[in-house]
């Protein structure tokens, strides 16, 4: 069998074909979505995201802006930055690029963002309401993967879906998504035992464990749907995903590519998630 490539590149590019439209309503009532992205210190990697995120804010009429704090700043100061946007009612979406520096509790931070601005779906109140099927924000690559999974028709109701890592961003929150779908969902992680035998009964398999092609045909039932989550830069300068894709492209049944996958799909997400608070719509 050869994979189905899953295009998140051309998929996010449709999504946001129908958000440009969805905006412009929006600014003839008078309301301007607003996204403020907090980016601390010179990680160029997350430097480089941020400014992903603004441009495709850009595209579909999402007015944006960056806050550049210094490395060194106070966890106090960054808290008293996030209360007044919390208080700006122009700001509807909130965004602390992570990782944060060591001397600062990333969990402080997520708990300060007001629940109805926390466009990232990290507050632990929008994290419990997806676990309770109530609607709120979901976490963007979560919902980016379900979107995804969604554009091509693939049923998630009895699958057994096995997802590789446990991150709050993307590992946990997936595997909560998956179940509120109905799917019968195992986690692996770096301390589980026999990994293949249980990735080779998946259905599908999500991978977002952050090492470089490590997930081979080995670990795939044939048929299965398999979801790349990784970004990770070689020494020679190329992106690559956590899975070898040209192994998998001959045993699955759809495959992700990256670069072009999930990554533009999370972007996507975030767009969604700041016009729903635009809207008022998470409460
Ligand atoms: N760092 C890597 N991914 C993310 C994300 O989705 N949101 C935030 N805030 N930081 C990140």
């Amino acid at each position: 069998m050869v994979a189905e490539i899953i295009n998140g590149k051309d998929l996010s590019v449709e999504i946001k074909e129908a958000m440009k439209d969805e905006v412009a309503v929006l600014r003839q009532q008078s309301i301007v979505p607003h996204l403020t992205v907090i980016l601390i210190g010179d990680n160029p990697a997350s430097r480089s995201y941020v400014n992903g995120k603004k441009r495709a804010s850009e595209e579909v009429g999402i007015s944006s802006d960056i806050i550049e704090l210094p490395e060194s700043v106070s966890e106090q100061e960054l808290l008293a930055t996030i209360q007044q946007l919390n208080q700006n009612e122009l700001v509807h979406g909130i965004l602390v690029q992570l990782p944060l520096p060591n001397h600062i509790d990333v969990d402080h931070v997520i708990e300060a963002i007001d629940p109805k601005k926390d466009v990232d779906g990290f507050h632990p109140i929008n994290i419990g309401k997806m676990m309770t099927g109530q609607d709120t924000f979901y976490p963007c690559t979560p919902y980016g993967i379900l979107t995804m999974l969604r554009s091509k028709n693939i049923t998630i109701a009895g699958k057994h879906v096995v997802i590789i890592g446990r991150s709050n961003i993307v590992g946990k929150p997936v595997g909560q998504l998956m179940l509120q779908e109905d799917a019968t969902v195992t986690y692996c992680h770096s301390k589980t035992k026999g990994m293949k035998e249980i990735t080779r009964l998946a259905d599908i398999v999500i991978v977002a464990i952050g090492k470089p092609n490590v997930i081979d045909s080995d670990y795939i039932k044939d048929g299965a749907v398999v979801i790349d989550v990784g970004i990770n830069r070689l020494e020679n300068g190329t992106l690559t995903g956590d899975v070898d894709f040209d192994s998998v492209l001959e045993k699955a049944s759809y495959v992700t590519p990256v670069p072009r996958g999930v990554g533009p799909m999370t972007i996507t997400m975030l767009l969604h998630n700041t016009i729903k608070a635009s809207k008022g719509l998470v409460t």
